[in-house]
């Protein structure tokens, strides 16, 4: 899976996102699909964005936060 090994930092505005977990998206921090035409058994992290500021999202795929880094990826 193309998991990378540092986080994306996105300026979000309000409203509900559908964040990639299987790391396949070509349109990453988003979910654009992939998940289900590659068969990765994994399925897009829902969330509601309340606030618009800036996020820093995970995509090593390991953070205990999803879907926000919590420096998981320089731990391992
Ligand atoms: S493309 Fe990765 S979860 Fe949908």
């Amino acid at each position: 899976m193309a998991y990378e090994n540092s986080p994306i930092f996105v300026d979000e505005t309000p409203g509900i996102k559908h964040y990639c977990t299987c790391g396949e998206s070509s349109n990453k921090p988003y979910c654009d699909g992939s998940h289900s035409a590659k068969g990765t058994g994994k399925t897009p992290k829902e969330f509601m964005i309340e606030e618009e500021r800036r996020y820093v999202i995970c995509d090593c795929g390991k953070t205990g936060n999803s879907p926000f880094c919590d420096g998981t990826h320089s731990r391992s």
